[in-house]
C-alpha cells in the first residue's frame, strides 16, 4: 500500500479538522444529505464541504471568508444561506451574493475523495457561477 501524496503538485492538501487531524471522507459522508461540514482547507482556511442529496461530496468547497471584510460565517440550513454576522451579507448555497455589502461571490476550492481522504485543491478554472475567471486567481 502506498499512501496518497499529502501535498499535490498543484498545492492541494487533505482536509483536516480543527485539531489538525485528517478527516476520513466516510465520516463526512455519514452526515445527513445537504449538510455543510466545516474543515481546515488550503492554507488552513476554513472551508465548507457539502454532502449532496445522493450522498456524495459536492466538487466545490466554499471558503468561509466573507468577501466584504473577511469575517467567518455560519450556514443557516433553514434559510439555505450562508449569513455573515458582521454586516449582514448573505450568500446562497453556492456562495453567490444574495445581499450585500459583500461585493463578490465566495471563493471556491476543488474537492475530491482519494483513498477515503478529502483532497482540497486550488480552483483556478472559470468560476461556474459567473462564467468568468475567478476573482481570487
Ligand atoms: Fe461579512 Fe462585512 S465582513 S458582511
Amino acid at each position: 500500500f502506498v499512501p496518497p501524496k499529502e501535498v499535490g503538485e498543484d498545492g492541494s492538501i487533505f482536509a483536516r479538522d480543527a485539531n489538525g487531524k485528517l478527516i476520513p471522507a466516510s465520516q463526512i459522508l455519514a452526515e445527513l444529505p445537504e449538510t455543510r461540514a466545516l474543515v481546515a482547507g488550503l492554507a488552513g482556511e476554513p472551508t465548507y464541504l457539502t454532502v449532496k442529496e445522493d450522498g456524495t461530496l459536492h466538487p466545490w468547497g466554499i471558503v468561509d471568508n466573507c468577501t466584504h471584510l473577511g469575517c467567518t460565517f455560519p450556514w443557516n440550513a433553514y434559510e439555505n444561506q450562508f449569513q455573515c454576522p458582521c454586516h449582514g451579507s448573505r450568500y446562497d448555497s453556492e456562495g453567490n451574493v444574495v445581499r450585500g455589502p459583500a461585493p463578490l461571490p465566495l471563493k471556491l476550492t476543488r474537492v475530491s475523495v482519494e483513498d477515503d481522504l478529502i483532497r482540497i485543491s486550488p480552483w483556478r478554472e472559470i468560476d461556474p457561477r459567473t462564467h468568468q475567471k475567478p476573482w481570487w486567481v
